[in-house]
Parts: structure tokens; sequence; C-alpha cells
């Protein structure tokens, strides 16, 4: 599949490898140290149209890994990441090898930062030192998530909004720190940082104009005017119906791949099924973008 021409100028004709029916894409025969304007043009209407795009044998530092990202947009913090670089908004981000493999699931599924009133553009990982095999990343798109929504259940959704709450972090994701009375303490500090926000449950992407069911494990607690038992029930059914294999693609990691997703239209999940380092830069990109 080629990428479409939006404007007059026709967008450069890209080598697009789809991962899944549902979302993703692998753009070969790229050098992200060297672009010019109109080969990040067509790169980032590929990310537009895919959600998720990697790419491969990049050759890359932090400077020109931080410059990447800044084509995209400004960097921002990642509070939950303590390991900062040299280079401002760049971060180090180890797994959650070197434990016994498959006893945890590091944090689960969740959409970056959709605790705070601006939650992320996106984000990109470049993977330094990684596992021959496992520690793949999981996404689900939740643009397909609406639209195989029954129309009942869309027009029931309609206007309601949902509750995003950073102390839900890790307790349905099932992040295995969460039985230790620091990691408790961690959250609580982090819910002072980060009050409850509310978020439509349905949105539509800003650029793209696509309609998306804006909820995610997570982060997603609770939708307004409802008593509990109903909540929760609906929630439940969300996040089952948006998380079926048929909206999903999968990463697999080697050393030297990109990662970029479009943090405002899918859910992600981080596989835990190694024991070896995991090791990646990471930055965050903002979105003044407020839901809805
Ligand atoms: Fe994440």
């Amino acid at each position: 599949m080629t990428t479409s021409a939006h404007a007059a100028t026709p967008l450069l004709t890209l080598d697009i490898r789809p991962l899944t029916g549902a979302l993703g894409c692998e753009i070969l025969g790229v050098d992200l140290a060297r672009l010019d304007e109109r080969t990040f043009a067509a790169i980032h209407r590929a990310w537009l149209d895919y959600s998720v795009v990697v790419f491969r044998d990049q050759e890359l530092d932090e400077a020109s890994f931080a410059a990447f990202g800044k084509r995209f947009g400004k960097l921002e913090d990642e509070p939950f990441l303590p390991n900062k670089t040299a280079t401002p908004g760049i971060y180090f981000f180890k797994g959650a090898g070197g434990q016994k493999k498959l006893s945890v699931q590091n944090l689960g599924w969740h959409m970056d930062h959709s605790y705070q009133k601006n939650p992320s553009l996106g984000a990109m990982l470049y993977a330094t030192n990684v596992p021959a095999a496992g520690g793949d990343t999981l996404f689900a798109s939740s643009y397909l998530s609406y639209e195989y929504l029954s129309e009942p259940m869309k027009q029931f959704l309609a206007g309601k909004i949902a509750i995003h709450d950073v102390l839900h972090y890790g307790i349905e994701s099932g992040h295995y720190a969460i039985s230790s009375v620091k990691a408790l303490q961690a959250l609580a500090a982090q819910r002072e940082r980060f009050p409850q926000v509310e978020h439509p449950l349905i949105c539509t992407h800003p650029e793209t104009g696509r309609k998306l069911l804006y909820i995610n494990k997570g982060w997603t607690t609770a939708i307004k005017g409802l008593n509990p038992t109903e909540s929760k029930a609906i929630l439940d059914m969300l996040k089952a119906h948006s998380l079926q294999d048929r909206f999903q693609c999968r990463v697999r990691w080697y050393n030297k791949s990109l990662l970029l997703w479009d943090n405002r239209c899918v859910q992600h999940s981080p596989n835990v099924d190694y024991e070896a380092p995991r090791e990646m830069l990471r930055l965050a990109l903002h979105t003044d973008w407020i839901p809805g």
C-alpha cells in the first residue's frame, strides 16, 4: 500500500508493509537520521493512516532520536520513568527483565497519560539492547473499537463521560509492583500531582476526523452518571470489546528498531515474556488536544 496524496504536491511513495488488517505498518527504505521534508511528510501521513509505525535498522544516537521526535511536536516529561538521559526529553527505558520469566506483567493495556487533561500525542521507543525474543509491544485500535460497536451501543455511549484516574494504575492492568506499600505510596504521590480527569467516551481524532472509543484498561475507571454496578458492567464490556484480537497488531523487537505510535487512537501493552535485559530510549510527544 502507498501513502495517499492530500495536498497539491503529491506525497512521496514509501515502501509500507501493513502489520495486520487492523493497524500498524513497517516502513522500509528510510534513514531517520537523514530525512528531507517530503519523506517526513509521507511518514507523518502513514502515522495517521496506520496509528503504529515501525522502522528497522536505524542508526540513531540520543540527539538524532530527539530530533526525529521533535519533527512531530514538543517533547514532554514521563512521570513514571526515573532515568533521564543527558538529552532533554529522552529517557532510558528498562523493562522488567531479570525476574523469573512470565512471573510479572509490567503495566498492561493503557494509553499514555490519559489521566491528564492533555494525554500524549504519541511516543517513540528505540531499541538499544533487547532480548533475542520476547518483550513484544501490542496495540489495539480505538477506531475499530468504536466502529464495531452496535448502533444501539454507540447511541447509548454518545455524550457519556468517563473518569480517568492515575491511582488505578496497575490494579486492573496487572502491574507487578502493586502489592507493595512502596508502590501504593508512589501511586498516591502521582494522584496528588494528577487529580482525576474526565474525557468523553466517544471522541473524534483531531487530524484524521475519525471517531474512536476513548477508553483504556489501565486508567478509565468509571462512567459519570451511572451507578457503580452499571458503570463497572459497561466498562468491563467495553474494555473486553476494545481488546479483541481482530483490533490488534503486535510489534516484535530487534536492536535498532524504532517504534512510533499515535497515542490518541490506540491502547498499548508491553508483553513480559523475557528475562534478558530490554533496554531502549524513549520519548513522549506533547499535544494541546483535549480528548473530545
Ligand atoms: Fe505506555
